[in-house]
């Protein structure tokens, strides 16, 4: 049985469907990652605020948590002074960890160190941590 013309046309153009739709599957699966990656991290709208128990935050020891959907530490540097600040650290988005003996902030990747007002103290970060608000509420800690 040999194709006829108009046979040969429909197969084409069905083939030609089916590519199309493969090809557009295969777009959409790797353009979504990318989409997702570029799109700005849900902050769960300004207004968010967080409160911590007063009682968990000792003088000289750091509470990390997560604000906006970013992680965030409170200390108290010194009694009844509270600081809340971002733990990203400002050269390249490292999270900071807390260095209790020498009361400052240590940054894992390249060394950074901040102070425990988030001002640079030494490393490649360019610029202080973010410093969020805080309210005193009772016995409460509000940030933001
Ligand atoms: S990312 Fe923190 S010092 Fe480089």
């Amino acid at each position: 049985m040999s194709d006829t013309p108009v046979n040969a046309k429909q197969r084409r153009t069905f083939l030609g469907i089916i590519l199309g739709a493969i090809g557009a599957v295969i777009a959409g699966a790797f353009s979504w990652p990318l989409f997702r990656f570029l799109s700005p991290i849900d902050k769960g709208g300004e207004a968010e605020q967080v409160r911590v128990d007063r009682q968990q935050i000792k003088v000289g020891d750091a509470h990390f948590f997560s604000y906006q959907g970013r992680p965030a530490v409170l200390l108290q540097p010194q009694a009844g002074e509270f600081v809340a600040l971002s733990a990203v650290c400002t050269h390249l988005g490292c999270i900071v960890k807390w260095v209790d003996d020498s009361q400052e902030f240590l940054c894992p990747c390249h060394a950074g160190r901040f102070s425990t007002a988030g001002q640079v103290l030494g490393g490649p970060p360019p610029k202080p941590l973010t410093t969020y608000s805080v309210t005193i509420d009772g016995n409460d800690i509000l940030i933001g």
